[in-house]
Protein backbone atom coordinates (compact mmCIF):
# COMPACT_ATOMS: atom_id res chain seq x y z
CA UNK A 1 0.00 0.00 0.00
CA UNK A 2 1.23 3.46 -0.91
CA UNK A 3 1.88 5.84 1.77
CA UNK A 4 2.32 9.17 0.09
CA UNK A 5 2.04 10.51 -3.98
CA UNK A 6 5.70 11.35 -5.58
CA UNK A 7 4.16 14.37 -5.73
CA UNK A 8 4.72 15.62 -2.51
CA UNK A 9 8.62 14.81 -2.57
CA UNK A 10 10.44 18.00 -2.07
CA UNK A 11 12.95 18.01 -5.23
CA UNK A 12 15.91 17.57 -6.18
CA UNK A 13 15.31 13.82 -4.69
CA UNK A 14 16.68 10.38 -6.36
CA UNK A 15 13.72 8.19 -7.33
CA UNK A 16 14.49 4.27 -7.48
CA UNK A 17 11.13 2.38 -9.32
CA UNK A 18 10.96 -0.82 -7.36
CA UNK A 19 9.02 -3.22 -9.80
CA UNK A 20 12.03 -2.43 -12.42
CA UNK A 21 15.06 -2.67 -9.79
CA UNK A 22 13.25 -6.51 -9.25
CA UNK A 23 12.99 -7.07 -12.88
CA UNK A 24 16.55 -6.05 -13.44
CA UNK A 25 17.69 -8.41 -10.57
CA UNK A 26 15.37 -11.13 -11.89
CA UNK A 27 16.51 -11.41 -15.30
CA UNK A 28 20.66 -11.15 -14.58
CA UNK A 29 20.52 -13.97 -11.81
CA UNK A 30 18.53 -16.25 -13.83
CA UNK A 31 20.76 -15.48 -16.87
CA UNK A 32 23.84 -16.15 -14.43
CA UNK A 33 22.62 -18.96 -13.45
CA UNK A 34 21.85 -20.46 -16.90
CA UNK A 35 25.86 -19.42 -18.05
CA UNK A 36 26.77 -21.00 -14.51
CA UNK A 37 28.18 -17.56 -13.08
CA UNK A 38 28.81 -17.22 -9.90
CA UNK A 39 27.39 -13.30 -9.29
CA UNK A 40 29.15 -10.99 -6.58
CA UNK A 41 27.85 -8.09 -7.69
CA UNK A 42 29.13 -4.76 -6.93
CA UNK A 43 27.49 -3.12 -4.47
CA UNK A 44 28.69 0.54 -5.05
CA UNK A 45 26.29 1.18 -7.14
CA UNK A 46 22.97 0.94 -4.47
CA UNK A 47 25.01 1.50 -1.54
CA UNK A 48 21.93 0.11 0.13
CA UNK A 49 22.53 -2.67 2.39
CA UNK A 50 18.31 -4.18 1.95
CA UNK A 51 19.21 -4.25 -1.71
CA UNK A 52 22.74 -6.28 -1.55
CA UNK A 53 20.74 -8.90 0.78
CA UNK A 54 17.88 -9.06 -2.20
CA UNK A 55 21.18 -9.88 -4.11
CA UNK A 56 22.19 -12.48 -2.00
CA UNK A 57 18.63 -14.01 -1.87
CA UNK A 58 18.53 -13.95 -5.71
CA UNK A 59 21.44 -16.05 -5.64
CA UNK A 60 24.93 -14.00 -5.28
CA UNK A 61 27.04 -15.49 -3.75
CA UNK A 62 29.22 -12.69 -2.28
CA UNK A 63 29.12 -9.03 -2.86
CA UNK A 64 31.80 -6.88 -4.33
CA UNK A 65 33.05 -3.72 -2.72
CA UNK A 66 35.80 -0.98 -3.69
CA UNK A 67 36.00 0.47 0.11
CA UNK A 68 36.62 -1.31 3.59
CA UNK A 69 34.00 1.30 4.59
CA UNK A 70 31.40 -0.20 2.01
CA UNK A 71 32.22 -3.66 3.49
CA UNK A 72 31.78 -2.17 7.42
CA UNK A 73 28.25 -0.90 6.69
CA UNK A 74 27.33 -4.16 4.55
CA UNK A 75 28.69 -6.25 7.24
CA UNK A 76 26.94 -4.09 10.42
CA UNK A 77 23.66 -5.42 8.42
CA UNK A 78 24.67 -9.18 9.08
CA UNK A 79 26.03 -9.20 5.17
CA UNK A 80 28.80 -10.48 3.36
CA UNK A 81 31.12 -12.53 2.19
CA UNK A 82 33.16 -9.55 0.43
CA UNK A 83 35.32 -9.03 -2.61
CA UNK A 84 36.89 -5.88 -1.73
CA UNK A 85 37.94 -5.18 -5.56
CA UNK A 86 40.65 -2.33 -5.02
CA UNK A 87 44.43 -2.63 -4.31
CA UNK A 88 44.86 -2.00 -0.51
CA UNK A 89 48.04 -0.47 0.21
CA UNK A 90 49.78 0.90 3.27
CA UNK A 91 49.89 0.24 7.21
CA UNK A 92 46.28 1.66 7.56
CA UNK A 93 44.51 -0.06 5.45
CA UNK A 94 46.23 -3.11 7.09
CA UNK A 95 44.91 -2.20 10.05
CA UNK A 96 41.42 -1.64 8.82
CA UNK A 97 41.26 -4.58 6.76
CA UNK A 98 42.66 -6.68 10.17
CA UNK A 99 39.18 -4.60 11.99
CA UNK A 100 36.73 -6.25 9.74
CA UNK A 101 38.88 -9.74 9.92
CA UNK A 102 38.68 -9.46 13.30
CA UNK A 103 34.74 -9.37 13.17
CA UNK A 104 34.62 -12.57 11.57
CA UNK A 105 33.63 -11.35 7.71
CA UNK A 106 34.59 -13.30 5.23
CA UNK A 107 36.82 -11.04 2.72
CA UNK A 108 38.61 -11.63 -0.63
CA UNK A 109 41.18 -8.43 -1.95
CA UNK A 110 41.71 -7.93 -5.61
CA UNK A 111 45.26 -6.63 -6.22
CA UNK A 112 47.93 -6.24 -8.67
CA UNK A 113 51.10 -5.59 -6.67
CA UNK A 114 53.51 -7.51 -3.82
CA UNK A 115 53.19 -4.50 -1.86
CA UNK A 116 49.22 -4.64 -1.83
CA UNK A 117 49.53 -8.43 -1.05
CA UNK A 118 52.23 -7.53 1.83
CA UNK A 119 49.39 -5.27 3.17
CA UNK A 120 46.80 -7.64 2.65
CA UNK A 121 48.43 -10.41 4.45
CA UNK A 122 49.86 -8.06 7.15
CA UNK A 123 45.96 -7.65 8.07
CA UNK A 124 45.43 -11.16 8.16
CA UNK A 125 47.98 -11.78 10.42
CA UNK A 126 47.12 -9.04 12.64
CA UNK A 127 43.41 -10.43 12.27
CA UNK A 128 44.51 -14.43 12.38
CA UNK A 129 42.88 -15.31 9.42
CA UNK A 130 43.43 -16.06 6.18
CA UNK A 131 42.54 -13.95 2.63
CA UNK A 132 41.84 -15.05 -0.61
CA UNK A 133 42.96 -13.19 -3.15
CA UNK A 134 42.67 -11.97 -6.67
CA UNK A 135 45.35 -11.11 -9.15
CA UNK A 136 44.10 -8.47 -11.44
CA UNK A 137 45.24 -8.39 -14.70
CA UNK A 138 45.01 -5.22 -17.61
CA UNK A 139 43.08 -6.29 -19.99
CA UNK A 140 42.98 -2.88 -21.63
CA UNK A 141 41.55 -0.33 -19.66
CA UNK A 142 45.06 0.86 -18.74
CA UNK A 143 43.34 1.67 -14.80
CA UNK A 144 44.48 -0.85 -12.44
CA UNK A 145 46.07 -4.11 -13.16
CA UNK A 146 49.11 -6.15 -14.20
CA UNK A 147 50.39 -6.09 -17.80
CA UNK A 148 49.27 -9.42 -19.34
CA UNK A 149 52.83 -11.76 -19.38
CA UNK A 150 54.95 -13.18 -17.47
CA UNK A 151 54.08 -11.18 -14.25
CA UNK A 152 50.88 -11.87 -13.33
CA UNK A 153 52.57 -15.42 -13.00
CA UNK A 154 55.20 -13.50 -10.72
CA UNK A 155 52.66 -12.14 -8.62
CA UNK A 156 50.03 -15.21 -8.73
CA UNK A 157 53.10 -17.36 -7.13
CA UNK A 158 54.06 -14.33 -4.44
CA UNK A 159 50.77 -14.95 -3.60
CA UNK A 160 50.30 -18.21 -3.28
CA UNK A 161 53.55 -18.51 -0.91
CA UNK A 162 52.80 -15.74 0.93
CA UNK A 163 51.15 -16.94 4.77
CA UNK A 164 47.91 -15.52 5.61
CA UNK A 165 46.66 -15.07 1.98
CA UNK A 166 45.08 -18.15 -0.33
CA UNK A 167 45.72 -17.69 -4.08
CA UNK A 168 42.10 -17.63 -5.49
CA UNK A 169 42.95 -16.83 -9.27
CA UNK A 170 42.35 -13.73 -11.99
CA UNK A 171 40.28 -10.96 -12.05
CA UNK A 172 39.65 -7.88 -14.94
CA UNK A 173 37.43 -4.97 -15.51
CA UNK A 174 37.64 -4.27 -18.85
CA UNK A 175 35.58 -0.51 -18.31
CA UNK A 176 36.67 0.87 -21.03
CA UNK A 177 33.67 -1.56 -23.09
CA UNK A 178 31.37 1.67 -22.47
CA UNK A 179 34.02 4.14 -23.94
CA UNK A 180 33.60 1.60 -27.32
CA UNK A 181 31.68 3.21 -30.66
CA UNK A 182 29.65 0.56 -31.25
CA UNK A 183 28.03 -3.09 -30.76
CA UNK A 184 30.97 -4.43 -32.66
CA UNK A 185 33.46 -2.30 -30.75
CA UNK A 186 31.75 -3.51 -27.44
CA UNK A 187 32.40 -7.15 -28.29
CA UNK A 188 35.86 -6.81 -29.70
CA UNK A 189 37.16 -5.12 -26.03
CA UNK A 190 35.39 -8.48 -24.53
CA UNK A 191 36.32 -10.74 -26.95
CA UNK A 192 40.33 -9.43 -26.21
CA UNK A 193 39.56 -9.59 -22.32
CA UNK A 194 38.23 -13.26 -22.79
CA UNK A 195 41.56 -14.03 -25.14
CA UNK A 196 43.92 -12.47 -22.45
CA UNK A 197 42.64 -13.96 -19.80
CA UNK A 198 42.49 -17.78 -21.80
CA UNK A 199 46.21 -16.90 -22.31
CA UNK A 200 46.83 -16.10 -18.53
CA UNK A 201 44.78 -19.22 -17.23
CA UNK A 202 47.02 -21.99 -19.15
CA UNK A 203 50.08 -19.85 -18.39
CA UNK A 204 49.22 -20.55 -14.50
CA UNK A 205 48.08 -23.82 -15.09
CA UNK A 206 51.40 -24.68 -16.50
CA UNK A 207 53.11 -23.66 -13.22
CA UNK A 208 50.71 -25.21 -11.63
CA UNK A 209 48.73 -22.56 -9.91
CA UNK A 210 45.36 -23.25 -11.64
CA UNK A 211 42.91 -20.32 -10.72
CA UNK A 212 39.90 -21.50 -9.02
CA UNK A 213 38.39 -18.07 -10.21
CA UNK A 214 38.16 -15.95 -13.35
CA UNK A 215 36.43 -12.73 -12.52
CA UNK A 216 34.88 -10.01 -14.61
CA UNK A 217 32.74 -7.27 -14.15
CA UNK A 218 30.74 -5.74 -15.03
CA UNK A 219 27.05 -4.79 -16.63
CA UNK A 220 28.31 -4.50 -20.01
CA UNK A 221 29.41 -7.85 -19.77
CA UNK A 222 26.15 -9.35 -18.14
CA UNK A 223 24.17 -8.09 -21.15
CA UNK A 224 26.72 -10.19 -23.25
CA UNK A 225 27.35 -13.40 -21.67
CA UNK A 226 28.04 -15.14 -24.70
CA UNK A 227 31.11 -13.24 -25.11
CA UNK A 228 32.53 -14.89 -21.32
CA UNK A 229 32.16 -18.34 -22.10
CA UNK A 230 35.22 -20.66 -21.38
CA UNK A 231 37.33 -18.45 -19.40
CA UNK A 232 34.77 -16.69 -16.56
CA UNK A 233 33.79 -18.10 -13.69
CA UNK A 234 32.50 -15.15 -11.82
CA UNK A 235 30.56 -12.18 -12.55
CA UNK A 236 30.72 -8.73 -10.67
CA UNK A 237 27.66 -6.33 -12.68
CA UNK A 238 26.52 -3.58 -10.12
CA UNK A 239 24.78 -0.50 -12.27
CA UNK A 240 22.19 -3.31 -13.71
CA UNK A 241 19.78 -3.19 -10.79
CA UNK A 242 19.41 0.61 -11.47
CA UNK A 243 20.74 1.45 -14.93
CA UNK A 244 21.68 4.79 -16.31
CA UNK A 245 22.11 6.97 -19.96
CA UNK A 246 25.58 5.30 -20.75
CA UNK A 247 23.92 1.65 -20.33
CA UNK A 248 20.84 2.82 -22.04
CA UNK A 249 23.10 4.19 -25.17
CA UNK A 250 25.55 1.27 -25.32
CA UNK A 251 22.69 -1.34 -26.24
CA UNK A 252 23.27 -3.14 -22.45
CA UNK A 253 19.89 -2.46 -21.51
CA UNK A 254 17.02 -1.09 -22.23
CA UNK A 255 14.39 1.92 -21.84
CA UNK A 256 11.92 -0.22 -19.37
CA UNK A 257 14.90 -1.58 -17.74
CA UNK A 258 15.74 2.04 -16.09
CA UNK A 259 15.09 2.19 -12.61
CA UNK A 260 16.49 5.18 -11.26
CA UNK A 261 16.04 9.01 -11.83
CA UNK A 262 16.46 12.16 -10.35
CA UNK A 263 13.14 13.95 -9.57
CA UNK A 264 13.54 18.09 -10.25
CA UNK A 265 11.68 20.84 -10.51
CA UNK A 266 11.22 23.69 -13.19
CA UNK A 267 13.03 26.40 -11.21
CA UNK A 268 13.21 29.00 -13.66
CA UNK A 269 12.20 30.13 -17.51
CA UNK A 270 13.55 31.69 -20.34
CA UNK A 271 13.48 31.52 -24.31
CA UNK A 272 15.51 28.98 -25.09
CA UNK A 273 15.89 27.37 -22.10
CA UNK A 274 14.91 26.20 -17.95
CA UNK A 275 16.42 25.57 -15.27
CA UNK A 276 15.53 22.66 -12.89
CA UNK A 277 16.75 22.65 -9.59
CA UNK A 278 19.89 19.62 -9.90
CA UNK A 279 22.84 20.86 -10.80
CA UNK A 280 26.45 18.62 -10.38
CA UNK A 281 25.71 18.04 -6.89
CA UNK A 282 22.55 16.04 -7.80
CA UNK A 283 23.69 14.60 -11.45
CA UNK A 284 27.90 14.49 -11.04
CA UNK A 285 29.70 15.96 -13.70
CA UNK A 286 29.93 12.51 -15.62
CA UNK A 287 29.44 13.75 -19.00
CA UNK A 288 28.61 11.15 -22.16
CA UNK A 289 30.56 11.21 -24.93
CA UNK A 290 27.07 12.08 -26.85
CA UNK A 291 27.02 15.33 -24.91
CA UNK A 292 24.00 15.78 -22.12
CA UNK A 293 24.25 15.05 -18.83
CA UNK A 294 20.84 12.68 -18.38
CA UNK A 295 17.47 11.70 -20.13
CA UNK A 296 14.03 13.10 -19.54
CA UNK A 297 11.59 10.63 -19.03
CA UNK A 298 8.49 10.75 -21.05
CA UNK A 299 10.21 14.28 -22.77
CA UNK A 300 12.85 13.17 -25.41
CA UNK A 301 13.10 16.50 -27.23
CA UNK A 302 14.73 17.95 -23.92
CA UNK A 303 18.00 18.18 -23.28
CA UNK A 304 19.96 18.67 -20.08
CA UNK A 305 23.08 20.72 -21.69
CA UNK A 306 24.77 22.15 -19.27
CA UNK A 307 25.08 22.30 -14.94
CA UNK A 308 26.51 24.49 -12.12
CA UNK A 309 26.34 23.61 -8.86
CA UNK A 310 22.33 23.57 -7.86
CA UNK A 311 21.71 24.83 -11.56
CA UNK A 312 20.42 22.32 -14.57
CA UNK A 313 19.67 23.83 -17.75
CA UNK A 314 17.12 22.27 -20.11
CA UNK A 315 17.20 23.23 -23.97
CA UNK A 316 14.69 21.87 -26.20
CA UNK A 317 14.29 21.45 -30.02
CA UNK A 318 11.90 23.48 -32.24
CA UNK A 319 8.73 22.41 -32.22
CA UNK A 320 9.04 20.56 -29.08
CA UNK A 321 6.89 21.38 -25.75
CA UNK A 322 8.78 23.68 -23.49
CA UNK A 323 8.83 22.52 -19.75
CA UNK A 324 6.89 24.65 -17.96
CA UNK A 325 7.76 27.07 -14.49
CA UNK A 326 6.73 24.36 -11.62
CA UNK A 327 7.06 21.41 -14.03
CA UNK A 328 8.46 18.48 -12.26
CA UNK A 329 10.63 15.85 -13.78
CA UNK A 330 12.03 12.45 -13.71
CA UNK A 331 15.87 12.56 -14.95
CA UNK A 332 17.66 9.73 -15.89
CA UNK A 333 21.58 10.27 -14.69
CA UNK A 334 24.78 9.81 -17.29
CA UNK A 335 26.68 7.62 -14.27
CA UNK A 336 24.11 6.68 -11.83
CA UNK A 337 26.83 5.22 -9.26
CA UNK A 338 28.04 8.93 -8.80
CA UNK A 339 24.65 10.39 -8.14
CA UNK A 340 23.64 7.78 -5.89
CA UNK A 341 26.71 8.88 -3.53
CA UNK A 342 25.71 12.45 -3.89
CA UNK A 343 21.80 11.78 -1.95
CA UNK A 344 21.38 10.76 1.74
CA UNK A 345 18.41 8.67 0.83
CA UNK A 346 16.31 6.99 -2.00
CA UNK A 347 12.54 7.50 -2.64
CA UNK A 348 11.43 3.91 -3.43
CA UNK A 349 7.84 4.04 -5.75
CA UNK A 350 5.83 1.77 -7.31
CA UNK A 351 3.54 3.64 -10.25
CA UNK A 352 3.72 7.20 -8.80
CA UNK A 353 2.89 6.39 -5.26
CA UNK A 354 6.03 5.70 -2.78
CA UNK A 355 6.26 2.68 -0.82
CA UNK A 356 9.47 3.31 1.35
CA UNK A 357 12.12 6.04 1.93
CA UNK A 358 15.57 3.34 2.18
CA UNK A 359 18.98 5.58 3.36
CA UNK A 360 22.05 4.70 1.13
CA UNK A 361 23.99 3.75 3.93
CA UNK A 362 27.14 3.36 2.30
CA UNK A 363 27.59 6.82 0.54
CA UNK A 364 30.73 8.35 0.82
CA UNK A 365 32.48 5.97 2.20
CA UNK A 366 35.10 6.75 0.16
CA UNK A 367 37.87 5.27 2.24
C1 LIG B 1 36.27 -3.46 -10.54
C2 LIG B 1 34.85 -3.31 -10.96
N1 LIG B 1 34.07 -4.40 -11.07
C3 LIG B 1 32.78 -4.33 -11.44
C4 LIG B 1 32.19 -3.12 -11.71
C5 LIG B 1 30.74 -3.05 -12.11
O1 LIG B 1 30.55 -2.61 -13.40
P1 LIG B 1 29.19 -1.95 -13.89
O2 LIG B 1 28.98 -0.75 -13.05
O3 LIG B 1 29.37 -1.68 -15.34
O4 LIG B 1 28.12 -2.94 -13.68
C6 LIG B 1 32.96 -1.94 -11.62
C7 LIG B 1 32.40 -0.64 -11.95
O5 LIG B 1 33.00 0.39 -11.98
C8 LIG B 1 34.33 -2.04 -11.23
O6 LIG B 1 35.10 -0.96 -11.09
Amino acid sequence: MGMWSLDRVDTPALVVDLDTVERNLHRVHRQAQEAGLALWPHTKTHKAPWLARRQLELGARGLTVAKLGEAEVLRDAGLGPFLVHYPLVGETKARRLADLLATGAQVQVALDSPQAADTVAEGARQAGAEVGVLVEVDTGMHRVGVAPGPQVVELSRYVHRRPGLRFLGLTSYAGHVSAAPDEEGRRQVLRQEREILQRMRHELERQGLTPQVVSVGGTHHAARMEELAGVATHLRPGTYVYNDRTILLAGSCREDDLAASVLVTVVSRHDRWAVVDGGSKAFSSDAHREGGYGLVMGRPKLRLTRLSEEHGILEWEDGAEPPRLGERLRIVPNHICTVVNLFDRAWAVRGEEVERVFAVSARGKSQ
